[in-house]
């Protein structure tokens, strides 16, 4: 068996050797372009290497599993890591894109193709999928994750898990995910990255903690411990976390890796000097170390000092060597490091092909006045904006292994999908920001957007006088890739103040103009929103971009993203999400209406911009009829409810149809609503359908006051709908 295998090469290893197991470093052949640590080669030949990230190709990584193999006492495989988070060189749209599709076998199969072309590249390992849910779009990372709901989060995370480790990890094409970042990452304070956590339990349990089981559930082999701290004690430490909740309490038997230097972070938090950090880190649970080398030099003195047991560092190395085996690593080291591979299975065109479809269903068509969209294939169109050429910025954040400058951008995009029926007319308009200091921070890692020489009126005058010649004008505004991501917090969330005055410009001219905002997050659009007649939120589309925004512009594709995470009025509203308790001084009127002395603000609505659910289509749907099987549900029962959609408009179309629950009196507050179905549907224009759904006992459980998950007799109302502002409800009794 893989446990007496595991046994006999442990008794083989010196303590030296058996540390080095745990040692992770970085190659760094992508991202900061630096190796973390001295001459790797020469401590892989040592045993001082358990694996190497941010190494790419297969010659290379070939190269340094042979040192390992032909070098090295044990020869013990090394496993070769990689943030592949939105597909590998094809690249998908960002995560919160992605998730604002509600497709899940497309999901799935991002993740399955993600991990055809990474294991064809050599990787055996991706730090994906990263199921942090956010409340809070100041944090750059809500762009890598799936918004703000606990329940969609879950099935993402398992779809993403199934489709990267398949069904059998001894495969050479799929490779082991890790779920990161245990725990609460989304949950830093004020939106700034690595900042600090605080919440109670029952919130964690009930919000923030189902993704993470759902992939663990799922069988993900490794988890990636979070930076920040949890009741006091950073994730890294947590033994609470990492051991009686995630091994204890969930069962969980991978290993779990720490983040970018995590461990040595704890010195930083204050936790004592790197020797106590260290042992700390791993009599919490943690058994590899990414790039800070603190369990490689200072576990022995610890444990000559009785600081750390040999059983707690042989249980470590024991979950590396058994991953190790689950990947098929012993049985063949070089099982990833086929050449052929390399050239036919990378950057496919039908991976490019899937990647163009999966683009156009993440876009969120937020308005669309007087079907101004979709456009016309005739006439001159204008195309302006400093995002409106730029292949590298494509891609997003965390595209590691993407060649940015193959994606494809807008204006090539759009001449291509045109053809010669319309003439395409192209101006910037205006740089990315007024602030060479901010544009330098959002243009990192190769993602420029090459600065333009001219001052802003002479770009702005060329913008205005193609705009002059043109019928329609697309504006290709918003962030650029490095505003949202790792290390990018927002404390300001407009799109930048000189790309709003270009578009007020444009707008000025009376010409029709369809915003195409390009955005890692949700964007405080109040003015925009009033004022641009259409806005397709795009996000970061991917490696075929251009074409599949012109798809959805054209109307080749209909649009069928739904948001899923709210968009605020502005950054005061923040948090803001769907799912929120009612208080004691709910509003009183549906119309949102100011009340003294009840929960709201004196300058702004409660309600989003857009709430959690939202996004349109070029037809309509009409929702009628909603029923339910019965008006009472007893605890080992079930309940159906069905309710018609009709196609009502003029274009085939997909709809999210979103199932709501509220359960009306707990033993400690319920949220106003919370999502606990969907179904993505295709119809054809004027056709109806009946929509089912099953409502189990599970789906109206929840975490009680002990943290028991239960479900309590009572009322419940079940709220049916095109987005979860939707009031359409029936009422059933659970008892
Ligand atoms: O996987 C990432 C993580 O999400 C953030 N810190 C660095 C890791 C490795 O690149």
């Amino acid at each position: 068996s893989t446990a007496q295998k595991v046994d006999s090469i442990l008794k083989l290893m010196t303590l030296d050797e058996k540390l080095g197991q745990l040692n992770l470093p970085s190659a760094g052949d992508i991202t900061t372009g630096q190796a973390t640590s001295s001459d790797i080669a020469k401590k892989i030949e040592e045993g001082k290497v358990g694996g190497l990230f941010n190494i790419k190709t297969v010659a290379k990584i070939r190269d340094v599993q042979k040192v390992a193999m032909e070098k090295s006492r044990l020869k013990i495989p090394l496993l070769f890591g990689m943030d592949v988070i939105h597909g590998y060189e094809t690249t998908f749209p960002i995560p919160l894109g992605l998730s604002s599709s509600w497709n899940m076998p497309m999901i799935e199969k991002t993740a399955r193709i993600a991990a055809i072309e990474a294991s064809a590249d050599g990787i055996n390992w991706t730090f994906s999928p990263m199921v942090d849910i956010s409340r809070d779009a100041r944090w750059g990372r809500v762009s890598e994750g799936s918004g703000e709901d606990a329940y969609l989060g879950s099935q993402i995370a398992k779809a993403m898990v199934n489709g990267y480790q398949g069904k059998d990890l001894t495969q050479n094409t799929t490779i082991m995910a890790c779920v990161k970042h245990f725990a609460l990452y989304g949950a830093s304070e004020a939106g700034r990255d690595y900042n600090t956590v605080d919440m109670s339990r029952i919130k964690m349990y009930n919000d923030y903690l189902p993704p993470y089981k759902a992939a663990i559930d799922a069988g993900v082999g490794s988890v990636m411990a979070a930076f920040n701290e949890i009741d006091g004690v950073p994730a890294t430490g947590n033994k609470w976390l990492l051991t009686d909740l995630l091994r204890t309490d969930w069962g969980f038997d991978g290993f779990v890796v720490s983040d970018y230097t995590g461990i040595n972070e704890m010195v930083d938090h204050g936790m004592g000097d790197l020797q106590a950090v260290s042992a700390l880190a791993l009599n919490a649970g943690v058994d590899m170390d990414m790039v800070g080398e603190g369990l490689l030099t200072t576990l022995k003195k610890s444990y000559e000092e009785g600081k750390v047991t040999m059983a707690t560092i042989d249980t470590a190395v024991k979950r590396m060597l058994t991953a190790k085996y689950q990947l098929g690593l012993f049985e063949d080291p070089y099982k990833y490091c086929d050449i052929d591979r390399a050239k036919t299975d990378i950057f496919t065109d039908d991976h490019r092909a899937f990647a163009r479809k999966v683009s156009a269903e993440s876009m969120v068509l937020l308005k669309n006045d007087n079907q101004t969209l979709p456009l016309k294939k005739s006439g001159t169109i204008a195309l302006i904006g400093p995002l409106a050429n730029n292949a590298v910025n494509m891609a997003g954040t965390w595209s590691v292994a993407t060649k940015q400058e193959k994606s494809s951008p807008l204006l090539e995009g759009l001449k291509t999908v045109v053809g010669n029926k319309a003439k395409i007319l192209y101006a910037k308009g205006s740089n990315l920001a007024k602030d060479l200091e901010y544009e330098k921070r959002a243009t990192m890692f190769g993602k420029d957007i090459p600065r333009d020489g001219r001052t802003d009126q002479q770009m702005l005058d060329e913008a205005l006088e193609i705009a002059s010649k043109s019928d329609v004008i697309i504006a290709a505004l918003g962030e650029s890739a490095e505003m949202s991501g790792e290390s990018s917090s927002r404390t300001n969330l407009d799109i930048p103040q000189i790309q709003k005055e270009l578009l007020k410009a444009l707008l000025k001219t009376g010409k029709p103009v369809i915003l195409v905002m390009f955005t890692g997050r949700p964007l405080t659009i109040q003015e925009e929103v009033e004022t641009v007649p259409a806005i397709l939120n795009v996000w970061f589309p991917g490696s075929e971009a251009g074409l599949a925004i012109s798809d959805v512009l054209f109307g080749d594709v209909n649009p069928s993203g739904k948001l899923t995470a709210t968009f605020p009025r502005n950054v005061g509203q923040i948090p803001i999400y769907y799912n929120h308790k009612n208080t004691g001084r709910p509003l009183n009127n549906d119309e949102g209406n100011f009340e003294k002395f009840r929960s709201n603000y004196l300058d702004v609505r409660n309600e989003p911009l857009f709430p959690f659910g939202y996004g349109l289509s070029y037809t309509q749907f009409e929702y009628s009829n909603l029923k339910l099987s019965a008006n009472q549900m007893a605890m080992t029962g079930d309940i159906e409810v069905t309710v018609n959609v009709k196609n009502s408009g003029n274009y085939d179309g997909k709809e999210v149809v979103q199932l709501y629950i509220r359960d009306l009196v707990g033993s400690v507050t319920r949220p106003v609503k919370e999502l606990k179905g969907f179904q993505k549907i295709e119809m054809k224009k004027g056709e109806t359908k009946t929509v089912t759904f099953k409502v189990t006992v599970d789906n109206l459980k929840f975490y009680n006051y002990n943290l028991d998950f239960v479900a309590e007799p009572g009322q419940f109302e079940v709220f049916v709908g095109t987005n979860s502002d939707t009031t359409m409800k029936a009422g059933f009794e659970l008892r």
